[in-house]
């Protein structure tokens, strides 16, 4: 088989990526190493930047999104049991918009298979070869036989433990990284939400975050130790902690219930350099982690397909190759912004193990710092609702 652009992983990156090209007439092939229902089934990010949304109008993918994501104006934080709202719409006359990124890939998905593009899924064993020559291959295996595809290009879509970085020589690749002494402890539940906008909060006793996914459908999420298992905390537990954590009017509308998805996500910064090699380029969490709590994860990865879509839309459009040559560099300058904020979210709402009495009252000043500045809730919200690109 022969294709233009060999996309390696289907989650939304890939996805993304697949569908911009194929609305340009390029032609791809998506090799995923899961089932299509496995993919599906993972519970992941929930806020979306108007950025995103953007790209995914131009994918021919947010019906579903407008008629049913839930459009946020601002959000919630809690410290000391006061409630503090930042108002994105007045501050920098923004908004994000609340939709699953299982919904996400659910219609990017249904959209690739209207198009009528190819999607491999159980393709096990993929390796990339030749990479710096004009014929990349990339080989797979399906139902025990082995396949090689030959194409221009790859796109590397394949998530933090794909194969698509680890392909790279390691002399030719610097890795950053932080790796943060604590996890996400996180529930969905189909009971409604316990305020109409995102509560964060920093308590004594950890971070939480009430989110949601529809008007009856609950995402919370604990700070939590590394070493516990979801088996440590059942429903009664979880809510019990929960409702510590937050204050009295939010405990009041908190509804427990029986919960549909349950796990625990350790918290991660991370950014490979650079995002390229030969004719392999990386986009989304194969090139870089943010912890989640500046809702940045899958909006970074649309911004990475937009600068490689087009990159490769003018490629094959004018014979260029003047915005592949810049993707990394365009793309790491935002990177290092999204890691930035994600990392300065981070240390501002939990509470780490380690952490002096200076460290705290740092942490607290800080705080204070945001609630009475309109320039640090401006700062906030320009960067929560995303940087343009
Ligand atoms: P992925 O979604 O990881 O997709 C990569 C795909 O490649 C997967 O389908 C995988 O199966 C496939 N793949 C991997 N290896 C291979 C291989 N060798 N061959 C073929 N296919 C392969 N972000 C937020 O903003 N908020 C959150 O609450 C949040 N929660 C998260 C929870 C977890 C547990 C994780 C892991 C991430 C979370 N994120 C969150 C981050 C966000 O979900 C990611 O940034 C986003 O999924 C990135 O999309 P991606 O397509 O680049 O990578
Ligand atoms: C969600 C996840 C986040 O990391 C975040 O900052 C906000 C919301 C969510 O899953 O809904």
């Amino acid at each position: 088989m022969r294709v233009q652009v060999v996309i390696v992983g289907s989650g939304p990156s890939g996805l993304l990526l697949g569908q911009l090209l194929a609305r340009a007439g390029i032609e791809t092939v998506i090799l995923e190493q899961k089932s299509q229902d496995y993919v599906l089934g993972r519970i992941r990010a929930g806020v979306i930047e108007q950025g995103a949304v953007r790209l995914l109008e131009e994918a021919g993918a947010a019906g579903r999104l407008h008629r049913e994501g839930l459009v946020h104006d601002g959000t919630e934080i809690i410290f000391r049991g006061q409630r503090h709202r930042i108002d994105f719409k007045r501050l920098v006359g923004k908004v994000v918009t609340v939709y699953g990124q299982t919904e996400i890939t659910r219609d990017l998905m249904d959209a690739r298979e209207a198009i009528g593009a190819t999607t491999i899924y159980e393709a096990t064993d993929v390796s990339l070869h030749d990479l710096t020559s004009d014929q990349p291959t990339v080989r797979y295996v399906k139902d025990g036989v082995t396949h090689s595809v030959s194409c221009d290009y790859v796109a590397g879509c394949d998530g933090f433990h794909g194969v698509s970085r680890r392909s790279i020589p390691e002399e030719l690749i610097q890795n950053f990284e932080r790796v943060y002494p604590f996890g996400w402890l996180g529930v969905l539940v189909d009971q409604p939400p316990l305020s109409h906008e995102l509560v964060y909060v920093n308590h004594e006793r950890g971070f939480a975050l009430c989110s949601m996914r529809s008007p009856t459908r609950s995402r919370y999420y604990l700070q939590c130790r590394l070493d516990e298992h979801v088996e440590d905390w059942p429903d009664d537990k979880f809510y019990e902690e929960l409702s510590r954590r937050v204050d009295p009017a939010a405990r009041a509308n908190l509804k427990p219930g029986v919960s549909i998805e349950k796990s625990i996500a350790p918290l991660r910064s991370f950014v490979a350099e650079p995002m390229r090699y030969g004719n392999l380029f990386l986009a989304g969490d194969a090139a870089h982690i943010v912890p989640p709590t500046g809702a940045k994860g899958l909006n970074l990865a649309a911004s990475d397909v937009f600068y490689l879509s087009q990159a490769l839309v003018e490629r094959y459009r004018k014979g260029s190759t003047k915005g592949l040559d810049g993707y990394a560099e365009k793309a790491l300058a935002r990177v290092w912004k999204a890691e930035r904020f994600s990392w300065w979210m981070t240390s501002l709402l939990h509470r780490f193990p380690e952490s002096s009495g200076f460290d705290q009252r740092i942490q607290a000043a800080e705080l204070d710092y945001l609630f009475s500045s309109e320039a640090a809730q401006t700062a906030l919200a320009e960067n929560y609702v995303g940087l343009p690109y």
